[in-house]
């Protein structure tokens, strides 16, 4: 296996939190490798580490132990600034509950992650953004307030905010978790359709099986251990598929 192709790779990553006299281990030795523009589902029941894990590839938080390396860049030693850099300009962040800005409009809430890159000119923001909302399926609706947009429509929003600045790796924390099951099916259409048309490496945490159809391949994640890795061969739009 040639190690370029290889995006994200956790080496024995564990994270722990002290509670009281005992420590809980949210992560328990995790050796994770995701190849670039690969779509990788973790599955796994309540509380077995998805968003710890998500975390720590995301730029939010520290490993106790173990490393997490991007791009051959070690983000578990970075300081906090960097780490902030990084998150910002590298990862796109899809939540369960979309966490957009009421109080924008559909557009400016995309416009709101090239702002935080330190774009200034204004008609390349509005620009930016209003392409990336047609391409997820928004266009006409660009002027809207979140609350004037069903819940799937908030989603698109929140995952055109997440890939107008391109980054490197998008990462979702349960991004169908808060949507009927039609309107989730929808949405994990759209972010398949974007990882094949971009080549966005994506990394998708989540409870629901149903997401997982989509992915190239499936860790079956449980009390802090990836468990079984399942390639979905037939589903692969990179090359090289490895067993
Ligand atoms: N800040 C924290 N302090 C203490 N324990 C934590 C903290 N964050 C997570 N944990 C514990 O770590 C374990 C894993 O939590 P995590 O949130 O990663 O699970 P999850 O797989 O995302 O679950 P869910 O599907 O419910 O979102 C749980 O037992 C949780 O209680
Ligand atoms: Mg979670």
């Amino acid at each position: 296996m040639m190690d370029n192709d290889v995006i994200v790779k956790t080496q024995d990553l564990v994270r722990s939190f002290e509670f009281g006299e005992t420590e809980v281990f949210a992560l328990n030795g995790v050796d994770f490798e995701v190849y670039r523009g690969e779509f990788a589902c973790v599955l796994g029941p309540s509380g077995a580490g998805k968003t710890t894990l998500l975390n720590m590839i995301g730029g939010i938080d520290y490993p106790t132990k173990g490393r997490v390396i991007v791009d051959g860049e070690t983000i578990s030693d970075y300081n906090k600034d960097d780490l902030n850099d990084y998150r910002r300009d590298s990862v796109g962040w899809v939540f369960q509950f979309f966490n957009i800005v009421a109080s924008l409009r559909a557009w400016e809430n995309v416009g709101l992650a090239l702002e935080f890159q330190g774009i200034k000119d204004k008609n390349e923001i509005k620009s930016r953004s209003y392409d990336i909302l047609k391409k997820v399926g928004l266009e006409g609706k660009e002027l809207r307030f979140p609350s004037q947009l069903s819940g799937g429509e908030q989603q698109r929003v929140a995952i055109a905010r997440a890939l107008v600045k391109k980054p490197k790796l998008i990462v979702a924390d349960e991004p169908t978790g808060n949507l009927d099951f039609v309107t989730g099916q929808k949405i994990a259409e759209l972010i398949r359709e974007l990882n094949k048309e971009e080549g966005t490496t994506l990394i998708v945490v989540s409870h629901d099986i149903s997401i997982t159809q989509y992915a190239d391949r499936v860790f079956h994640l449980r009390m802090g251990k990836i468990e079984k890795i399942e390639n979905q061969i037939s589903n692969s739009n990179y090359k090289k598929v490895r067993v």
